[in-house]
């Protein structure tokens, strides 16, 4: 999706410099052809398999309406995300509510809506029993389970080890799902979790698979007809240039273990998946403009986007590669630092750069996951735009906050 004309770095078939005078910066830019080929690639590597959406990695309506339309589902953590979900266009019945803490007005909204629960808690259950009986509908549902299994990501993303706060031990599995038979507006039709993000093994996911066999035949045995085991997203991607697993290793290692178990079982479920980071990561760029170049105890290059527009780096230790969008040449050592107040803002230690100046464009690269997803008006700051590409096609698919937005929903009170 990269290239460079006359030394100046295109994203598809547009001009990077041009983009960062039009709309300014910060800016992301999301090229429609690599998040195609994303898609086909999830396509061609699980073919029989439902694929959701992990729309908290980008919730940008234009791009998940791209992925809505190649046929995905989509896995919502939040009645926020699921009204952003059923406005791009994923079918209902391909919608999987997740969360470990749903509030009860969550769990209303997500039955009205029809769509299916991943269940994190007996106290989740017995509420969504009763609001489902309030309208009179069938609920189906997985129990997120917990494998305990270190998929060896940033602890701070590792979400399926014994410690961790979500899904249920897998010791009280059994008795969650007789539970939840019980219930008379619940129907349990499948198994979940989700172990980590950014893994870059595929083995912890054919580990975690191989727990839930047991799990399923025991499941099998006192009466749940399995319709699908979900095994959650993770698969990292390639930010440091070292190389990732693709959806096709994921497949590779995944699905003879899945067929195994498949075998095992009168039902006959499904696998569903969960990616996020995988479909969107390496779509997007974030354009960012050098406001002061400043010999310190380092080099450092003071950007116009912080851990305000891009907090990967400064909450995870996150790498993104960077490069300088208007030039190549001869290189110096560069920290590069974003304008937030604080001194853990930092993008990018150490890194071999062609010498920048003032008014240099960066572009930091990978930044389609959990880029502006997470990001704050933090320091009064406004959130940046973004841009879709397409060739040469440019569209504006989000504005730029303006101060107004800052205040938007600000009161003083009378009395002050
Ligand atoms: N399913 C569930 C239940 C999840 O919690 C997540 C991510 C996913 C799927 C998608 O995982 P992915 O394929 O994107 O790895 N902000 C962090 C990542 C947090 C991931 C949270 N859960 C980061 O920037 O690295």
């Amino acid at each position: 999706m990269l290239s460079r004309k006359d030394g100046i770095l295109f994203i598809e078939g547009v001009s990077s410099l041009q983009l960062a005078e039009k709309f300014g910066t910060p800016l992301y830019v999301t090229s429609k052809e690599q998040l195609e080929r994303n898609i086909l690639a999830y396509r061609e590597a699980f073919p029989d398999c439902e694929i959701l959406y992990a729309v908290k990695a980008n919730n940008n309506l234009a791009i998940m309406k791209i992925i809505a339309k190649n046929g995905f589902g989509a896995d919502v953590f939040s009645a926020g995300e699921l009204y952003m979900a059923l406005l791009a266009g994923f079918p209902k019945d391909k919608i999987l509510f997740n969360g470990n803490s749903k509030s009860d007005d969550e769990i209303e909204m997500g039955v009205s809506a029809c769509v299916k629960f991943s269940v994190d808690s007996l106290d989740e259950l017995k509420t969504l029993d009763k609001i489902a009986g309030k309208y009179d509908k069938m609920v189906e549902i997985a129990f997120r389970i917990n494998p305990n299994i270190d998929p060896k990501t940033h602890p701070k993303i590792a979400t399926g080890l014994k410690e961790s706060k979500f899904g249920i031990q897998m010791e009280q599995a059994i008795e969650a799902y007789e539970v939840a038979m019980k219930c008379k507006n619940i129907r349990p039709v499948g198994i979940h979790f989700h172990i980590g993000s950014q893994i870059l093994e595929t083995l912890p996911f054919v580990e975690a698979l191989k727990k839930i066999e047991e799990l399923a035949i025991e499941l099998e045995k006192i009466g749940v007809r399995l319709e699908f085991i979900d095994i959650g997203g993770g698969l990292g991607i390639d930010y440091e240039g070292k190389g990732a697993p693709t959806p096709m290793d994921l497949a590779r290692a995944v699905l003879p273990v899945f067929e195994d178990i498949r075998a095992r079982l009168r039902s006959k479920p499904k696998l569903w998946l969960e990616p996020g980071r995988s479909i969107v990561g390496n779509t997007t760029v974030l354009l960012t403009k050098v406001n002061a170049v400043k010999k310190g105890y380092k080099n450092f290059v003071a950007v116009d986007a912080g851990f305000n527009i891009l907090i990967r780096p400064a909450m995870y230790n996150a790498y993104h590669r960077v490069l300088v969008a208007n030039k190549e040449g001869e290189e110096e050592l560069y920290t590069i630092v974003g304008p937030i107040c604080e001194s853990g803002d930092i993008l990018a230690k150490d890194r071999r750069l062609p010498r920048i100046e003032k008014g240099d464009i960066l572009v930091i690269l990978d930044t389609g996951a959990y880029g502006f997803a997470m990001s704050s008006q933090y320091n009064g700051r406004p959130r940046c735009a973004e841009v879709l590409v397409s060739g040469e096609k440019v569209a504006l698919i989000r504005e730029r906050e303006s101060f107004g937005d800052l205040i938007a929903k600000q009161r003083i009170p009378e009395w002050i």
